[in-house]
């Protein structure tokens, strides 16, 4: 069958889509584990329009909001997800019989805390179901994050099922990294079974550069690196940073805009006192470098040579400044960056593609979360279904 996948993330930039031929593989490739075949039809990306991005990110970084507002949000983002799969039906000349759509976070509390007397963890991801399914006129699965918190996970990632699919290999151990908004990883060592995966997030992808190029350059990111390229990086101020809680917390761990969302960039702003502007935004992409490779070095590598490379996907992997700190970091790991583009799936397409085959799995009636990645007690059907 042909499932829509679309994907929205915390950056709020837009909605990616993938169209994804899914089937029954005719022998498993690995013994009990079952893999549906995969093959990317056609991708597509379409931003936000501006105004929802404004009002997608203040009310992400607000600690109120209108009930009403958020109300019509989730039935907004219903019509510009359903004209995203139109759109790229019309593109690429198919149909699909099924959609897998995220939604939009607008809170994520991975962590129980106590509220109102009960401990409890919570999420959020608006656009409906039900509006996407009358629109398109066929099934689709969304909200996909409950079914885990509820089994005791933290909602995500949920990313690594797909991982797990593409990039198992049987002797060589990789990283994958996704850097989107937040930046997130999943590690597969050389021959692993999926209860083997690490994955966890590693701390801010784009969010803090991008929340920097905003405050201080009026753009909505540091386009090719070019501001960062032009600044010098402020070592010591990361190194501190990277002292703090967050980045020091065990794995499975996942974070979001309310840890790393604007007021982290004012703060950031604020110890760079003194600094100009590109130092600013250099200083911000070299903490997503060194988060994502002190993670590696404090959670992963536990024995050297086990992982040979890192495996890039995400907006992130378009921004040359950051991947060649990126790959400064990674050297001294024995790691070699590569690009998910070199293994068949363009780098902005994977997560729709996920979204894609965690609603085929959930279509046919099997679990999709992967416990040791989300630290789930057990393994899940995820998300909901709406018919049309
Ligand atoms: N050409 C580029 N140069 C620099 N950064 C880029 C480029 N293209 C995309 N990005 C970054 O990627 C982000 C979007 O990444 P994405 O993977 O869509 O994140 P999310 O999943 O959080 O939506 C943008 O906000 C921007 O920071
Ligand atoms: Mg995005």
């Amino acid at each position: 069958m042909i499932v829509a996948g679309v994907m929205s993330g915390t950056s709020a930039d837009g909605i990616n889509l993938a169209l994804v031929r899914l089937g029954e593989a005719r022998r498993a490739t690995i013994p009990g584990l079952h893999r549906p075949a995969l093959e990317l039809i056609g991708h597509a990306e379409y931003p936000y329009p501006k105004d929802v991005r404004k009002f997608l990110l203040a009310t992400m970084n607000a600690k109120q909001a209108s009930v009403a507002d958020l109300s019509r949000l989730n039935f907004l983002l219903g019509e510009l997800y359903a004209d995203a799969v139109l759109a790229t039906q019309r593109r690429f000349r198919v149909k699909a019989d099924l959609v897998g759509c995220h939604g939009q976070t607008i809170y994520h509390q991975g962590e129980a805390a106590s509220f109102r007397g009960r401990k409890i963890r919570a999420t959020w991801q608006t656009g409906e179901g039900a509006v996407i399914a009358a629109r398109v006129g066929v099934p689709v699965v969304s909200d996909f994050r409950p079914a885990d918190l509820a089994a005791g996970g933290k909602g995500a990632p949920l990313v690594p099922f797909l991982d797990f699919l593409l990039y198992r290999d049987s002797r060589v151990g990789r990283i994958v990294q996704n850097i989107g908004g937040i930046a997130n990883l999943t590690a597969i060592p050389a021959g692993a079974s999926a209860k083997q995966l690490v994955a966890f997030d590693t701390g801010p992808g784009n969010m803090v550069i991008d929340a920097m190029t905003e405050r201080l350059f009026h753009r909505p990111y540091d386009q090719d690196g070019k501001i960062a390229a032009a600044g010098r990086v402020l070592d010591s101020e990361i190194m501190d940073i990277l002292r703090e809680s967050f980045f020091r917390r065990k794995p499975p761990k996942t974070t979001g805009r309310e840890e790393f969302g604007r007021e982290f960039a004012e703060r950031l702003i604020r110890r760079c006192r003194g600094a100009i502007p590109p130092d600013m935004v250099a200083t911000a992409t070299a903490l997503t470098a060194a988060s994502i490779a002190d993670a590696i070095r404090r959670f992963v590598l536990t024995r050297r040579g086990a992982y040979r490379e890192l495996i890039v996907s995400g907006g992130g992997s378009r921004n040359p400044t950051l991947m060649a700190m990126l790959a400064n970091k990674l050297r001294p790991l024995g790691l070699q960056l590569r690009f998910s583009d070199e293994f068949g799936l363009p780098s902005e397409a994977k997560e729709a593609v996920a979204f894609a085959l965690l609603a085929y799995e959930t279509w046919n009636r099997r679990p999709s979360n992967v416990p040791s990645a989300t630290g789930a007690k057990k393994p899940v059907i995820l998300g909901k279904i709406s018919y049309a």
